[in-house]
């Protein structure tokens, strides 16, 4: 298991980078720069070393039967080994429910860190959701053998310690274990055990960016959404069976009214990245960027990687979700052309999938990442952060935190808050290292004599014609308050919608 080396491509990109890295030098981006946050202080800026870069490959698993063997567990067992593993590995482990399915079985996850309790200050926090679809259980299975591969691996390998020391790893092994429970192995196609134990299809069950998604939220489908808004996760993977190819946003489009097959792709203005995470999946997996089709009826995917609109657009699902609403990179892991093989192929499944699980959650100390400070030097919660020229924005912690995913370039980020000046940074992102910012936001100012004309975004803030203080209004793209279907004629509704609902499910029991 190497990691491909470089390639023409990849030669290219290296040389394009080198004239922006000379570029950045001149404006004096590179250098390190500390100012007091309490001199009122400005952009700091500092590149750090990651030590995963230098750090030998993440080494086998060494599977022991007598504490998690290729078998498939049910919820009792399941739930045995994560309390087992709790007790077993304290200091690696906490194990959290956070909620349960509607025949009331608890929505486990069990966080896998060296900080399991608590929130490093700094440190991105990512997570995978398997078996979003009963009868897809590989996922499951994969998360519960990651689990064990962690805390097994923490002492005696340097790129999961690293890993462990540096993120907090959350995995929620079944997001739907009543349709696994009624699910049988061995059955490779079709759709029963896919659906809740209310037959909701819980990947068309979260609220839409593009279209209006009428069916009624399910108690796991809320359980994720009220997860998610609690932490902010940086990174994510979602795991299925059915097909073998890592799918990226958006999974809508805003101009399917009738879906077919082969559509158009839907990309989102983080394509680059989505595109790089998706590769990374595929390219670490010993078989997923050879895009070879499962079966003949099936397409074959170029690199073993595609949007996921442009495979079949879909309404509701938990992708669009995280990215849209929580700037939360998500992509969709299909890792078994079969969606419930035999228990005997699993540690063949593992075998494919152990480096890209590990690789994957790596990617989340690529980019910037950095803090949102006032003039004291408090953090500022909840300030917007937009990477100039991609629309989708995500919010600072309360810890006045933010990261992003970006490729090697040059790039500007705006930073609103309200009651302070909004301000524009430039950093540079580098291939071997984060890059390390932090913004300090001056209150806005009063200026007398400009009219606060109706809410209109002003550069130091709005300020009405007493001279009275007006926060300035958060843009509506840095969160999906007025989704374009609201906007977009009512054609969207009724007897087409249902139509194309009719069609969604049915492509997604083929190909899904
Ligand atoms: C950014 O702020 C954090 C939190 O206060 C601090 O630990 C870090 O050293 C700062 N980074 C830079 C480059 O000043
Ligand atoms: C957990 O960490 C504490 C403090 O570092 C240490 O004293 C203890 O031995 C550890 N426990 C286990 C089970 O490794």
């Amino acid at each position: 298991m190497i990691l491909r080396k470089s390639n023409a491509g990849q030669q290219l990109q290296l040389q394009l980078f080198a004239l922006i890295l000379m570029h950045a030098a001149c404006h004096n981006l590179i250098s390190a720069k500390t100012v007091n946050p309490n001199s009122g202080g400005d952009l700091q800026q500092q590149q750090q070393q990651q030590p995963l870069q230098g750090l030998p490959e993440p080494r086998a698993y060494m599977p022991d039967s007598q504490n998690l063997d290729f078998v498939y567990h049910d919820h009792e067992e399941l739930t045995r080994f994560l309390r087992a593993t709790s007790a077993r590995y304290p200091n690696l482990t906490a194990l959290y429910s956070i909620g349960k399915s509607i025949q009331g079985r608890d929505l486990w996850v069990m966080v896998v860190s060296s900080s399991p309790y608590e929130h490093m200050i700094g440190k991105p926090d990512v997570k995978y959701v398997g078996n979003i679809h009963g009868n897809e259980p590989v996922g499951r299975e994969m998360l519960l053998h990651l689990i064990q591969y962690f805390v097994t691996s923490y002492s005696s390998d340097q790129y999961v310690k690293w890993l462990l020391d540096n993120t907090r790893i959350h995995i929620l092994p079944t997001m739907n274990p009543d349709g696994y429970a009624v699910s049988k192995e061995g059955t490779c196609d079709g759709g029963q055990g896919r659906y809740n134990a209310r037959g909701f299809d819980l990947n068309r069950n979260f609220p839409d960016y593009f279209k209006q998604n009428n069916k009624r939220g399910q108690p796991e489908t809320d359980a994720v959404k009220d997860w998610i808004s609690k932490i902010q996760f940086v990174l994510s993977g979602s795991l299925h069976g059915g097909a073998l190819v890592a799918s990226y946003p958006y999974d809508n489009t805003p101009n399917s009214m009738f879906q077919t097959y082969s559509a158009a792709p839907s990309l989102t203005p983080d394509d680059d990245v989505l595109k790089h995470l998706s590769l990374v999946y595929a390219r670490n997996h010993a078989k997923m960027s050879r895009g070879v089709a499962c079966k003949s009826a099936t397409p074959a995917f170029e690199n073993g990687i595609t949007n996921g609109a442009a495979w079949y657009p879909l309404t509701g699902g938990m992708q669009d979700y995280n990215y849209v609403w929580y700037g939360c990179m998500e992509i969709t892991l299909e890792i078994s052309c079969c969606k419930f093989p035999p228990a005997y192929e699993l540690k063949k499944y593992w075998e494919d999938n152990q480096l890209s699980l590990i690789k994957f959650l790596a990617e989340a100390h690529r980019g910037v990442q950095g803090f949102v400070f006032d003039p004291a030097g408090m953090p500022i919660e909840r300030a917007s952060i937009k990477i100039k020229g991609r629309d989708v924005g995500f919010q600072t912690t309360k810890y006045g935190e933010f990261w992003r995913i970006l490729l090697p370039g040059y790039y500007k980020a705006e930073v609103f808050a309200e009651s302070f000046a909004p301000r524009e940074v430039e950093f540079v992102i580098v291939e071997q290292h984060p890059t390390l910012l932090n913004v300090t936001l001056q209150p806005s100012k009063r200026i007398e004599g400009i009219g606060g004309g109706g809410g209109a975004m002003l550069p130091l803030g709005g300020v009405s014609p007493g001279g009275m203080y007006r926060p300035i209004p958060v843009p509506q793209h840095y969160r999906p308050q007025m989704p374009p279907y609201a906007a977009a004629a009512s054609s969207d509704n009724g007897i087409f919608s249902t139509i194309s609902n009719g069609l969604n499910s049915l492509y997604s029991n083929i190909f899904g």
